[in-house]
């Protein structure tokens, strides 16, 4: 059993605590959180030990493994304290605050011969898995489009970053996942209405290396929670519920039965069937946490990189220049 600690017990950070209670390969060595009460209140309902100072978690606790779930611009010192201190990192996305940070993160990582992954939760969406598996099947055929609605009310607790770093970091780690492609130039259109320092709106594009386009549309300004995903191909369209986690199917009837192994030129577009697929569902969290340990025992590499949450770091501040300058950003991954 591995010994795990969570740094950051607030929204997100309590999760973790639960599920590294629940799992049978790993027990709590303690958590660690700035707010006593808030430290203390968690460590009492999972029967572990609270500390204010992350620190003396580490000292006093020796874990193996270690949640990082402080604000984003606190990660940075606290994945490496946890690296310092001989643990696995798992760090909740967005890897860190500026690329020099996680730059540093991945590279104190390997030099210590530690594990280091980043929560992208989203590919651990089981209608996201579902969605690759057929994708890698071939069964939209070549990709045109990936376009990602996020959108939802204003969080009053995120203050250190903006829309963008904030939840775009899910979709541009999306993008690259579903289509194993890299993006060569971003544009972003952004606007600040109801954040006090940071943009709370934006319309972007990402242009991948063979001309896949993906689309953004992200904001905390929606009084509903939307959380959707569609691919578009060239046997039509899946769509993803991220918040039902389903997954759909809308068939372009112009490409079924005897085209199906050979398309070489999409000849039209007309509506066929819809299908809805069956998943399988479970809770992408613990989904993330069971790939993180599995890599750790089996000694693989992590499930998301830091390199991979560096490159969705750096595509979300290339779009905020875009959105702050007016003009397309060339981007080199
Ligand atoms: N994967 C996801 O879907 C998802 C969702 C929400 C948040 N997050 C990420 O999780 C991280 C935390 O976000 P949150 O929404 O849980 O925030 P939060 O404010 O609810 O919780 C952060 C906690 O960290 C504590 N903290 C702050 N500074 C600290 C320090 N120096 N040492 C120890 N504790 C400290 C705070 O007291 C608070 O309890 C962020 O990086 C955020 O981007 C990810």
């Amino acid at each position: 059993m591995l010994k795990a600690a969570v740094i950051g017990v607030g929204a997100m950070g309590q999760h973790h605590v639960r599920i590294y209670n629940q799992l049978s390969s790993t027990r709590l060595a303690g958590v660690a959180d700035a707010d006593q009460e808030a430290g203390e209140r968690i460590a009492q309902l999972y029967h572990t030990a609270a500390f204010t100072d992350y620190r003396q978690l580490l000292e006093e606790t020796r874990p193996e493994i270690v949640t990082i779930a402080v604000p984003t611009r606190h990660h940075h010192q606290a994945a490496l304290a946890a690296l310092e201190a001989g643990c696995h990192v798992l760090i909740e996305k967005p890897i860190a605050a500026t690329k020099e940070e996680a730059q540093e993160l991945i590279e104190r990582a390997n030099i210590l011969g530690r594990k280091l992954m980043v929560g992208h939760i989203v590919r651990f969406d089981p209608a996201v898995q579902a969605l690759k598996a057929r994708l890698i099947m071939g069964e939209l055929g070549r990709i045109f489009e990936v376009r990602c609605r996020r959108l939802g009310p204003f969080p009053v607790r995120i203050q250190d970053v903006g829309v963008v770093i904030d939840l775009a970091t899910h979709d541009l780690d999306m993008i690259r996942y579903l289509t194993g492609q890299e993006a060569v130039r971003v544009y972003a259109e952004t606007e600040q209405r109801l954040h006090s320092a940071y943009e709370d709106i934006l319309v972007g594009s990402v242009r991948l290396a063979d001309g896949t386009i993906g689309v953004l549309d992200i904001n905390w300004l929606t009084p509903t929670k939307i959380r959707e995903l569609t691919v578009t191909g060239e046997r039509g369209m899946f769509l993803v519920d991220h918040l039902t986690q389903d997954l759909y199917f809308y068939e372009n009837a112009e490409t079924n039965d005897e085209s199906w192994s050979a398309i070489s030129l999409l000849r039209g577009v007309s509506e066929g069937r819809m299908i809805r697929y069956p998943v399988h569902k479970y809770e992408p969290l613990k989904a993330e946490l069971e790939g993180f340990i599995q890599a750790i025992l089996e000694d693989k590499p992590v499930p998301v990189s830091g390199e991979d949450g560096m490159i969705a770091l750096r595509l979300a501040q290339a779009l905020v220049q875009s959105g702050r300058e007016g003009k397309s950003i060339a981007f080199n991954s």
